[in-house]
């Protein structure tokens, strides 16, 4: 047997086999990827899919951008340290230059930049930490539907509590907001009211004596819920949460470790609210595909103790070189603006699906980070609102997407939302690929195609 001739099924036996109950995606999505370029990727059967998956937002440039893999090529030819701890080389220097140039002015005027050990959730980690540490107070705001990550202070913050039942010990000193979501909100009622009434709920229990909760360290916030099912958050929403949070003195902790570099239609998402928060976390696209995560902040918070977050991987080199990479290619090809009309485009034929199936509840998003909520308009629903979300639907679309060559994951409630995560550099042309495969997966699933949707061994 060979893992390098004998396509996928002897690598998948071998992964059931050894690898943790735990694993995720390639219960979903069964196969062993033996090539990526661009949008695509290419199984040990030689099949092709499109990715729109891309490391779970990670790959704005696609897989193997020459420019980014010349970078890191760069590193390795000449003698270039690859890991430093927190000790600094002129590719990390290069990496801030491009970072801070990458910020809106005003906020990077004032930045400090922290590196984290390398995953989105450590940056959630030092961003807690920071601000607990500036304010000496203990609790954190977050909102229903977040995600943060997996370790412990990150996985407080998760609105989905499956996660988080088995697991004593998360820190008990957070608070979970309504997060305005038209399609199901939190108030029954959608639109500018529903996001005055989200905003209000925020103020009041900010300004109440009575609300119960301690003067918070600071709010966090994903300014498009990725991980909760691509729920965008309103602009004027995004505004108020800056407004409430400045005139009590709570740090607003801005999480674009999904949204960062373009995705969205703008640099970083909270630029589409003209807001400046007091903290960014970023990882994923900022690394080029490697692992990197750092917290950037203002500088009066950084009153914290040399050595208050440390770690060993904290020096990736290679990821430097990618992300300063990367970043540089998105700011010079206006990539953002390309993820804007992209995303318009994708949307509109979302759209049309929509229209033609009635398990289609909702399509939504900002930019390139689009979703599709699955509801059962079957079920005998007497409640307020849409139809219930229809985990099993979008999972044997999922699998129809699959088999027809488009790698999709789900999130959201019930996991019912399929999420488009393609890189920026998608052409016209893929895009209206990826639509047609998704509009036949639909059409399959409606007329009764249900594939294999779950490798459960
Ligand atoms: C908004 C947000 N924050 C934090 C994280 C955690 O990042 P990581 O998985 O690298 O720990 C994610 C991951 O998807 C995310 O989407």
């Amino acid at each position: 047997m060979s893992y390098e001739s004998d396509g996928n099924d002897p690598i998948l036996a071998q992964q059931i086999n050894r690898e943790s109950n735990a694993r995720t995606y390639p219960r979903h999505l069964p196969f062993a990827i033996r090539e990526a370029r661009g949008f695509t990727v290419t199984d040990m059967d030689g099949d092709e899919y499109y990715d729109c998956l891309a490391g779970a937002g990670t790959l704005v440039l696609g897989h193997n951008h020459p420019h980014v893999v010349d970078a890191m090529e760069r590193i390795l030819d000449r003698n270039r340290p690859l890991h430093t701890l927190d000790i600094s080389t002129p590719a990390k220097e290069r990496f801030v230059d491009s970072l801070f140039e990458s910020l809106p002015d005003e906020f990077a005027a004032r930045a400090k930049v922290q590196f984290c050990s390398p995953a989105g959730t450590d940056a959630v980690e030092a961003a807690l930490k920071l601000v607990r540490t500036a304010t000496g107070n203990r609790s954190v705001l977050g909102f229903g539907g977040a995600y943060h990550g997996m370790t412990s202070g990150a996985l407080s913050l998760m609105g989905d509590t499956e996660a988080k039942e088995p697991i004593s010990g998360l820190s008990g000193h957070v608070h979970h907001l309504p997060y305005p979501y038209d399609y199901r909100p939190p108030f029954g009622v959608g639109g500018e009211e529903g996001h005055r009434l989200a905003a209000e709920y925020a103020e009041n229990l900010l300004a109440d004596p009575g609300s119960g909760v301690a003067s918070p360290a600071g709010m966090i916030l994903e300014p498009v819920q990725g991980e909760g099912g691509a729920i965008p958050a309103p602009d004027e929403w995004l505004r108020e949460m800056r407004r409430v949070t400045r005139e009590h003195d709570v740090p607003l902790i801005v999480d674009e470790i999904q949204t960062g570099l373009g995705r969205t239609g703008a640099t970083y998402a909270f630029e589409h609210a003209g807001i400046s928060p007091d903290v960014v976390t970023l990882s994923k696209a900022v690394g080029g595909g490697l692992p990197l995560a750092v917290v950037v902040y203002d500088e009066s918070l950084d009153v914290w103790e040399p050595g208050a977050h440390a770690g060993t991987f904290r020096g990736n080199q290679l990821a430097m070189a990618a992300g300063e990479a990367t970043i540089d290619y998105v700011l010079e090809h206006d990539l953002a603006d390309r993820a804007a009309e992209a995303g318009e485009r994708l949307r509109e034929s979302l759209d049309e699906t929509a229209e033609r199936f009635d398990a289609v509840g909702d399509v939504r998003g900002r930019g390139l980070m689009l979703g599709v909520e699955f509801v059962d308009p079957t079920c005998d629903w007497r409640g307020p609102g849409p139809h219930p979300p229809d985990g099993d639907f979008a999972s044997a679309v999922r699998a129809a997407c699959f088999d027809r060559g488009l790698v999709v994951e789900l999130g959201g409630r019930e996991s019912a939302t399929a999420r488009f995560l393609p890189p920026l550099t998608v052409s016209d042309e893929q895009l209206d690929d990826v639509a047609a495969i998704f509009d036949e997966a639909v059409a399959a699933v409606a007329g009764g195609e249900r594939a294999e949707t779950e490798v459960t061994a």
